[in-house]
């Protein structure tokens, strides 16, 4: 939905065997303020025990064609949380960030009413380039990526990082650029890892293209552990009012990526091609028609933008107050009428790899094989990535310092242990709690039983 054209690349890889199921166990929640982080276990997100539905809503308040970080501003923050609490949502996406400015306040504010954060790690002058994809996964990109996991990490309340927003679009050749968005999902989750971070989930937002979606999600999910990612989402706008789970085509989405593997949810949703929409998707996300294989979604958008799909209107950015749309009531009103089901609404407790997708007319990529990390990047594995370049630097995709080869498979894998001190939650990027440090686990499940853990 966005009009700029951010990088990711899935990347191809053809006749990979699937793996084996991998059991995995929620792992337990870090309690550093009011929210318990997420996990991802199985083919869903866990609040330790609890199923995680991502309930929430896509945020660009100054519009796509403006690139502007609203956490770094909390008047603006602090006057949309208060509609986000009228609304009832549990999470936010936000498109655009600054990694050299704070987010304190913004974050801080969002954790105090409920609200996580998936935040895009891209931004229009750092990004893969659709149509010249491998000049653009060079270090100076992965500079600012990683300075962005950098600036986000340290909240509970980040839920998870897209690592490309809609690269891939309807032209086969933009099926090409899929190989770097994956190689950049591997190096953040690398960088995770090295850094020490507690585990914060990676996956790509697809855009609504129904010739390569089912191709670019087995990409996103095949070949070794370390190339694949944590989680697939993508937007969907097929669910025009009047409609319902059959009619919409919603039933087949379902059926299709049952035993995917790992959990998947709707980036964008909400078409509104039929005026005023009643937000009866939200009603199929939370029941049993879906649970079992997605984990929510995010409702596109909550301000009026040129497309018309805001549910409020702000007059200017700067604007103190703004003004709810007819639609702001109804999707309240779906809130409130489709709490997230309880228990486990049929997720599966292990996690597996699916087949790499072969080449084809729609899908062009012949590889299985990604291009390895650029030297400059490895390095900031150990060093970090230090200050981001912002939202006003020079841009990344013509600055050199690209990958020279492929990537062996593993290579990609965090060879660092957590840290003690940084932070308590940090995990090896391992899919198993069984390599979780056991006393760190059981402080942790201490801890927050009794409600103390602060750090
Ligand atoms: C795809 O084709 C278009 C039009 O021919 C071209 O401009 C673009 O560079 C191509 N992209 C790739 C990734 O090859
Ligand atoms: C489901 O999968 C079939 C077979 O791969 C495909 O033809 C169809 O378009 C898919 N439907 C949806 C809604 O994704
Ligand atoms: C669930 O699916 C059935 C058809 O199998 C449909 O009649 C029902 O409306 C769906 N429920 C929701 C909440 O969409």
């Amino acid at each position: 939905m966005r009009s700029i054209s951010l990088a990711s690349v899935l990347a191809s890889v053809a006749g990979l065997a699937t793996a084996s199921p991998t059991h995995t166990d929620p792992e337990p929640p870090t309690k550093r303020s009011t929210l318990p982080t997420v996990t991802v276990s199985g083919n869903a997100f866990w609040q330790g025990d609890t199923r995680f539905y991502i309930r929430g809503v896509d945020y660009q308040p100054g519009g796509s064609s403006e690139a502007a970080d609203p956490l770094a501003d909390p008047k603006v923050c602090k006057r949309d949380i208060t509609q986000f609490k009228a609304l009832g949502i549990n999470t936010i996406r936000v498109y655009i960030t600054d990694n050299a400015k704070d987010h304190d306040i913004c974050m801080n504010a969002l954790a105090d009413a409920g609200i996580y954060a998936i935040l895009d790690a891209n931004n229009p002058k750092y990004s893969i380039s659709r149509l010249n994809p491998d000049p653009s996964y060079n270090e100076v990109y992965l500079q600012s990526v990683f300075a962005t996991i950098d600036a986000f990490a340290k909240y509970p309340n980040t839920l998870a990082f897209f690592s490309g927003n809609e690269v891939v679009n309807d032209g086969a050749n933009s099926t090409l650029s899929a190989r770097y968005v994956k190689a950049t999902t591997r190096d953040m989750r690398q960088y995770i890892g090295n850094r020490g971070y507690r585990k914060i989930p990676v996956g790509y937002s697809a855009a609504d293209v129904a010739s390569n979606r089912r191709q670019l999600a087995d990409y996103m999910n095949c070949g070794t552990d370390d190339e694949r990612s944590d989680f697939f989402a993508f937007n969907d706008y097929s669910w025009c009012d009047p409609s319902n789970f059959i009619q919409s085509g919603w039933v087949d989405k379902v059926k299709n990526f049952t035993d995917y593997g790992i959990p998947i949810f709707l980036s964008e949703y909400g078409c509104n091609t039929g005026g005023k929409r009643d937000f009866g998707e939200f009603a199929a996300l939370m029941s049993e028609n879906m649970t079992s294989v997605y984990s929510g979604g995010l409702m596109f958008e909550y301000a009026m933008g040129p497309n018309a799909y805001g549910i409020v209107t702000i007059g200017d950015k700067q604007s103190d107050t703004v003004q709810q749309q007819s639609d702001f009531a109804r999707f309240a009103e779906a809130l409130a009428q489709h709490p997230a089901p309880s228990g486990k609404g049929g997720a599966k407790s292990s996690t597996h790899a699916m087949a790499c997708p072969t080449k084809d007319a729609n899908w062009l990529v012949d590889s299985t094989l990604l291009p390895a990390i650029p030297q400059g990047a490895k390095a900031l594995m150990k060093s970090g990535a230090g200050t981001g370049p912002g939202l006003d630097g020079p841009g990344s995709q013509n600055a050199g310092g690209t990958s020279t080869g492929d990537a062996k498979p593993g290579s990609g894998s965090a060879t660092a242990s957590p840290s003690s001190t940084k932070n308590a939650a940090g995990k090896p990027n391992a899919r198993s709690v069984d390599k979780q440090p056991f006393a760190v686990a059981g402080l942790v499940i201490l801890l927050t039983l009794s409600g103390t853990l602060l750090l």
